[in-house]
């Protein structure tokens, strides 16, 4: 039962390792949404200059059985590593979990990282083995988002009179991106995290424009942002992916600038994205926490549903814990 580094540069090995992903995941979350291929192999095979990723193994002969990442931030939250473990369902209950477990703990710690964080989603009332195996590691709950779904198309929300929608696909305007940036740092300040600790990375126009290169390579990017008509303000963007080719749509950040609140613009920044996507993307997945009473309730009126329960979970590592 050795644990080893998935080979990058092999693209056979590469479609096994995420075939053998995707099945351990279907296996307890038929609605999971996961990277598309496409999405996971340009992580695969490009670094990135913002976070140190490996990827590790289990096997049978050239049978992947177990499969786990290793994410190591390089540009802010240095003490973290950022982890995921899976294992295909006729696997389990062996100790493949453990060993894959074990294996980035030694790779957090010798990287200096003092804490691994990572996910347990689960379906309720559904197979718990998530929150079974993230405690058994020593793993506690830091924060909770619910996984929503949406049928498209939804009834459509208006804007309210006193804002206009501007809308872009893929790299943001030139004339928008200083007030682009102020609301996606607002965002990343105010976002609910619960229980986490974790600092928010700041985006310039270089980062931000390194994200929008890498992202439109393999997702359909669009934004809808408020402006005031009577000061030009910004209020508010929506930020939704659709990857290349799929009939589904995932809906990232929502953002309500706090001065702009009490108009109802997250659901109309929504439904103006929704109202532009080609009539084959016929699903929408979003996260809200539950506390975030605002935001979870524009969702569920909107007509989305919460299909899965998603817990971040964090262990302490390093050379002091036994
Ligand atoms: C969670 C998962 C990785 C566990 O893999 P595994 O190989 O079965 O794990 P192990 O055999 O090493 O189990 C280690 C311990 O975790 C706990 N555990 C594992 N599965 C469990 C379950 N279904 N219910 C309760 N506890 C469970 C047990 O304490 C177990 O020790 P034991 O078998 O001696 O009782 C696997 O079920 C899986 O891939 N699930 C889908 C993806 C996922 O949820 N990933 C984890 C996100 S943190």
């Amino acid at each position: 039962m050795d644990v080893t580094d998935l080979d990058t540069s092999d693209p056979d090995a590469r479609r096994r390792w995420y075939d053998a992903q995707e099945r351990a995941i279907r296996a307890d979350r038929p609605h999971a949404l996961l990277e598309a291929y496409g999405a996971w192999e340009l992580q695969a095979t490009q670094p990135s200059e913002h976070a140190d990723r490996q990827w590790l193994e289990v096997r049978d002969g050239d049978e992947v059985l177990g499969t786990a990442s290793l994410e190591l931030p390089l540009s802010e939250n240095l003490d973290v590593a950022w982890v995921e473990v899976n294992v295909v369902a006729g696997h389990r209950r062996r100790g493949l979990g453990r060993a894959l477990w074990d294996e980035l703990a030694a790779r957090a710690t010798a990287a200096g990282r003092s804490r691994m964080g990572g996910e347990a989603t689960v379906v309720p009332d559904g197979p718990d083995a998530a929150r079974g195996f993230s405690a058994a590691v020593g793993a506690v709950e830091k924060h909770r988002e619910d996984h929503l779904l949406a049928d498209l198309p939804l009834p459509a929300a208006g804007v309210d009179p006193a804002y206009e929608v501007v809308a872009w696909r893929g790299r943001c305007p030139d004339e928008h991106r200083a007030a682009y940036l102020a609301m996606r740092n607002q965002m990343n300040a105010d976002v609910p995290v619960g229980d986490l600790d974790l600092e928010a990375a700041v985006l310039d126009d270089a980062r931000l424009a390194t994200s929008e290169e890498r992202l439109m390579r393999s997702y359909d990017v669009r934004v809808a942002a408020a402006r005031r008509r009577s000061d030009g303000a910004w209020g508010g963007y929506s930020l939704l992916f659709v990857p290349h080719g799929a009939d589904h749509a995932w809906q990232d950040d929502t953002l309500v600038m706090p001065e702009h609140r009490g108009h109802r613009l997250g659901a109309a920044l929504k439904s103006a994205s929704y109202a532009g996507l080609p009539a084959d993307v016929s699903l929408v997945h979003t996260w809200t926490a539950p506390s975030n009473t605002a935001m979870h309730r524009t969702n569920t009126a909107m007509g989305f549903r919460v299909v899965e329960h998603m817990y971040e979970v964090e262990a302490a590592v390093g050379p002091s814990i036994a």
